[in-house]
């Protein structure tokens, strides 16, 4: 039964993959609005290919020099084009550089005729998301080793329904070099994602560099090699905003702080009866010392990433380790706090510090269930299930969904044949505001996470693709568009792009993708970024 539908189906879509009439091109994530015609507008070859922006901004100018590689991933070409040259004209409103939630990433594209090609936006980030629309309506002919745009004229008007539309990385249960983060930023990038959570430490590790506290990367991290120094964060932080994403820290605290307590063991609480597994272990909230770390850190982490938001974790405290440190019982009682109390204590002294930072807090949805009183603005991330979302939405707080988008795991949980098979189906039609019928616009977006105890940078890419692509038209896309036999052909078409440009996205089911080692070529190196920036430009950005 299995195998007669997989067949029939792939029938099926080798028809609407040979783009006959009325196909039209395959843009993922799905544009609101995508009208198309039936000629084929000829390409220059890449060394004539022009594009022409009106403003002048520096991040703009690292984006669009990257497409101008991204548009030919086969090289120069032959021009079919007849022009001596050719131009992508980008219209931007205003060259303002400020990226913050809620910027405006809208975009029109109209593909008129060879000498009319045309992107207009409000901001440079909407200039960027129009980028990669048009990269994904080129088509590349070996035979005569050329490109054009089939189904012109195009005509796009695009924007997001979701302010948040992120994705989480691990770097505390394994490192990622800093190139790898890089190339994961390509990656979410070129599916219009707009945040990257970066979920720096955790019980395993503590591998950011702290000026002011050396022992917790020194004595923390896993190696001497597998550190973030300052300027490797300011790297990440800049190359990130030539997509238009946005990098939210993670220092998740009280608990999984195990890996504070490398370099500080006075940092944790002593419950020797938890420490059969590390992620039980938590702050020791008593100690003035562990606020004056925590201070300190916080000071110079918001001074390398300018975001308005900062996330410090929350989830998984084990109340029992702190009942187990006499030291921690006897502040409780002199305080007259039982477990919630202290850890709302705790909770209201981060936003204490965040406050003096201009940061504004996000968690996990755990001190949310406990009862902790969140101070307003606080942005809660929900973990455990979508009925915690009504919950958060009416208490007033800003919502982003996770539950459903746990890369680290299959989805459904429990299915043991076919493995990763189709289990993008179910990450798919799973929607951030599922089952919220009020205050549905406090939920901002959502994000996918991978969480990384047993993936690196040799696994990552094929455990993250093609399974995110489902995530990223989920979160672009208005909500009804959410057919899975409509979206696969899409999936398809861009696992594939995304293939040419060094992810190693594979297949949704049997079909072709013409990568360039077909034609003696070779694929950009995937433990490397697109473009590699240096310290000027990295500054500029920053500026
Ligand atoms: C492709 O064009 C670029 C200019 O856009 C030029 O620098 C490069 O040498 C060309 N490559 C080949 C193989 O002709
Ligand atoms: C605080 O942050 C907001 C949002 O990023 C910004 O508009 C404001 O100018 C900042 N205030 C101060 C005092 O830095
Ligand atoms: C798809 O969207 C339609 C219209 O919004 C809705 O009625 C339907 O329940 C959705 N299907 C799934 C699987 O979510």
């Amino acid at each position: 039964m299995r195998q007669t539908f997989v067949i029939v189906f792939a029938l099926l879509v080798g028809v609407t993959l040979a783009q006959g009439p009325g196909s039209g091109p395959f843009v993922l994530p799905q544009p609101v609005s995508l009208t198309w015609g039936s000629q084929v507008v000829p390409i220059s070859d890449a060394s004539t290919f022009i594009i022409q922006s009106n403003v002048n901004s520096v991040t703009l100018n690292v984006a669009t020099k990257r497409y101008s590689t991204l548009f030919f991933p086969f090289g120069n070409g032959t021009s079919t084009s007849g022009a001596p040259t050719q131009s992508l004209s980008i219209q931007v409103q205003s060259s303002n550089e400020d990226l913050a939630l809620g910027v405006d990433e809208s975009y029109k594209i109209a593909v008129d005729s060879a000498s009319s090609l045309t992107i207009t936006a409000n901001t440079i980030y909407g200039a960027m998301r129009g980028l990669e629309t048009f990269s994904q309506l080129l088509t590349y002919n070996p035979k005569s080793n050329s490109y054009s745009i089939p189904f012109a004229p195009i005509s796009i008007s695009d924007s997001p329904r979701f302010q948040w539309r992120g994705f989480m990385i691990d770097t505390a249960r394994h490192y990622e070099p800093v190139n790898f983060i890089l190339h994961i930023i390509d990656a979410l990038g070129y599916n219009k994602f707009n945040v990257l959570h970066w979920h720096m430490v955790d019980a395993e590790s503590f591998p950011v560099v702290s000026t002011t506290y050396p022992e917790l990367s020194a004595k923390g991290a896993f190696n001497p090699l597998a550190i973030y120094t300052h300027d490797d964060i300011e790297e990440v932080v800049a190359y990130a905003k030539t997509y238009g994403i946005r990098v939210i820290p993670e220092f998740d605290i009280p608990g999984h702080a195990y890996g504070w307590g490398f370099g500080y063991p006075q940092l944790l609480a002593q419950c020797p009866g938890y420490a059969y597994n590390i992620n039980n272990i938590a702050l020791n909230i008593a100690e003035p010392f562990t606020y004056q770390v925590i201070t300190g850190l916080f000071t110079e982490m918001a001074a390398l990433f300018p975001d308005q938001y900062f996330h410090t974790g929350g989830d998984e405290v084990i109340f029992g380790c702190w009942l187990q440190d006499p030291s921690i019982v006897s502040w409780m009682n002199k305080m007259g706090f039982d477990s919630v109390h202290a850890e709302t204590y705790f909770e209201n002294q981060l936003t204490y510090i965040l406050d003096g930072l201009n940061r504004t807090k996000i968690v996990w949805n755990d001190p949310f269930q406990n009862g902790v009183t969140l101070a307003p603005g606080t942005v809660v991330q929900i973990w455990n299930s979508a009925d915690i979302t009504q919950q958060v939405v009416d208490a007033g707080f800003k919502a982003i969904a996770s539950y459903a988008w746990y890369f680290d795991k299959q989805q459904p949980m429990g299915v043991s044949t076919g493995e990763f098979e189709n289990t993008w189906e179910v990450f798919y039609t799973s929607d951030p505001a599922s089952g919220v019928t009020s205050n549905v616009d406090s939920v901002i977006g959502g994000e996918a996470t991978m969480w990384s105890e047993q993936v690196d940078q040799m696994s990552w890419d094929t455990r993250v693709f093609p399974r995110a692509l489902a995530v990223a038209e989920r979160l672009w896309s208005a909500a009804y568009i959410n057919d899975t036999n409509s979206a696969l052909p899409r999936l398809e078409q861009q696992s594939c792009n995304i293939a040419r440009r060094g992810v190693n996205s594979g297949p949704l089911e049997p079909d072709f993708c013409l990568i360039q080692t077909y034609l003696g070529m070779s694929r950009p190196n995937r433990l490397r970024p697109i473009i590699k920036l240096d310290r000027d430009t990295i500054k500029s950005i920053l500026s």
